[in-house]
């Protein structure tokens, strides 16, 4: 793909290059989009990887889909190109909850902002959970903060997948609980704040989690 320093024509700008895919700012129909791109690991058949790769932006762009039937917000998605293994989606213009707390535990300032952002995770993850979605991926950098209504937008739904299974969830949920307490232990307990049914299901099932995950 070719990439371009600015987004007003359409072009491609990069803002992260992980290790599976890439993102970019760009726009579509005039609209302000991020495209992710999966590409091929040289190491594999190129028949394996191109399956393999169609197969993982299909479950993403299902997954993420499906969320939004769940009633949780996520970016909408403008396309999928199976040829340039590429999604499209809305630019959400906010800020990624990781910096939100990474900037109230400097500041010592904003509990009632993390309360409501803890209450907001808490009521998105038991709906996708309860409609049996896992995100696979519940990091604080997955989560922004759409700064027009304040509303909790789920990114990244590219390790999700569906399951009804209580350890998944469970394991969900540990992915997240390790995550506010590596990057945000300045901010307190953040995970106190959260609704009690989650908090609940954790403790409930984490006796049942296998130990190489554990501590
Ligand atoms: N819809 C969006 N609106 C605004 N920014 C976005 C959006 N989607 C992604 N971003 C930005 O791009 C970054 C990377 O996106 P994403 O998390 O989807 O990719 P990734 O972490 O590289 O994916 P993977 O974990 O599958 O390798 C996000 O942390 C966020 O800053
Ligand atoms: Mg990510």
């Amino acid at each position: 793909m070719e990439i371009k320093t600015d987004s007003n024509d359409g072009s491609l700008v990069l803002i992260k290059q992980g290790a599976e895919a890439r993102v970019f700012e760009s726009t579509f129909v005039g609209r302000r989009s991020i495209v992710k791109e999966r590409f091929s690991k040289k190491y594999r058949h190129p028949s394996l990887d191109s399956k393999l790769t169609l197969k993982r932006l299909n479950a993403e762009a299902r997954c993420m889909t499906k969320a939004r039937r769940l009633a949780v917000s996520t970016p909408v998605l403008y396309a999928v190109d199976p040829i340039l293994h590429t999604l499209t989606f809305e630019y959400v213009e906010g800020r990624s909850v990781k910096d939100i707390l990474l900037e109230i535990g400097s500041s010592g300032d904003g509990s009632k902002q993390l309360k409501d952002i803890a209450m907001q995770i808490g009521v998105a993850i038991g709906k996708l959970h309860d409609g049996g979605l896992i995100h696979g991926d519940l990091t604080t950098s997955n989560m922004l903060v759409r700064s027009s209504t304040n509303e909790l937008v789920l990114i990244d739904f590219g390790l999700s997948f569906t399951s009804t299974i209580p350890e998944d969830k469970a394991v969900d949920l540990y992915v997240l609980e390790r995550a506010l307490l590596s990057m945000h232990s300045s901010c307190g307990n953040v995970v106190s704040w959260f609704p009690l049914h989650l908090v609940c299901c954790k403790f409930f099932f984490f006796p049942f989690l296998s130990f190489p995950i554990r501590d």
